[in-house]
């Protein structure tokens, strides 16, 4: 199936706080096994020191920033976000944990991340970076503000090979969502890519040291 993208923001309110009731059902399946591999693999969260700086892409309304910081009382979230209306329900969330002194928004676009060289111990974008056209400058960016290797991770879903199997994944994994939610879900597998697409997009900026897996038969976790 060709790839078709879609908007790169999700900029209406209605979404945001919409896509906000699902990603609390997901964040358990998804965001959870990531957040526990991260903290027992990435050296900087065994360094227990309050100056841990992680990078959360495409942040949306804050699930994962707020599974880090609720695991890990040291780590300070950077949540990068384009989109006021995802940033808006994110800060409700954000509030209602108590955890604003940990969480910090960031309105900007991931193409051109305000900070500066090796300024992160770790930053992650996930089920972000189909909402690119082309994701080659998030990738660039992710890798020049983050410290070494193996430091930059990115999951996102695998574009399926069918009409039929995106519009089944959709309603499927979609059950607890709204119709909006299912809609956005299956616009969202149409505009991912494929391992191939992935691995063409590393050797055109030229990064030859990278881990990439299929993650279940939906997803991939790219470290850098
Ligand atoms: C599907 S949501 C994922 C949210 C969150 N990472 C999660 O896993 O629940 C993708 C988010 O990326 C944001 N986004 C897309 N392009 C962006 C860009 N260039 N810069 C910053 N955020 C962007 C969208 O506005 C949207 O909130």
């Amino acid at each position: 199936m060709k790839r078709v993208t879609e908007p790169e923001v999700m900029g209406a309110l209605e979404e945001a706080v919409d896509y906000s009731k699902t990603a609390k059902i997901y964040s358990f399946f998804m965001h959870k096994p990531i957040v526990d591999e991260a903290i027992r693999n990435l050296p900087c969260f065994k360094l227990e020191d309050e100056k841990i700086k992680i990078l959360d892409v495409g942040g949306g309304t804050g699930e994962f920033a707020i599974r880090i910081a609720k695991k890990n009382k040291f780590v300070k979230i950077y949540l990068l976000e384009l989109s006021k209306n995802m940033l808006k329900v994110a800060k409700q969330n954000i509030l209602r944990e108590g955890l604003q002194d940990r969480i910090i928004l960031v309105q900007a676009d991931a193409k051109k991340i305000p900070f500066s060289k090796n300024f992160f111990d770790a930053s992650f974008c996930l089920n972000a970076l189909h909402h690119q056209k082309n994701p080659e400058d998030v990738i660039m960016e992710m890798i020049r503000v983050t410290k070494g290797a193996g430091a930059s991770i990115i999951y996102d879903s695998l574009r399926p090979s069918s009409e039929f199997l995106s519009r089944f994944y959709a309603n499927f994994f979609g059950i607890f969502s709204s119709r909006l939610m299912i809609k956005e879900y299956y616009d969202s597998l149409r505009a991912s890519f494929t391992i191939r697409e992935i691995e063409s997009i590393l050797n055109s900026l030229k990064i030859n040291s990278f881990s990439l897996n299929k993650r279940f038969f939906v997803y991939f976790r790219l470290i850098i």
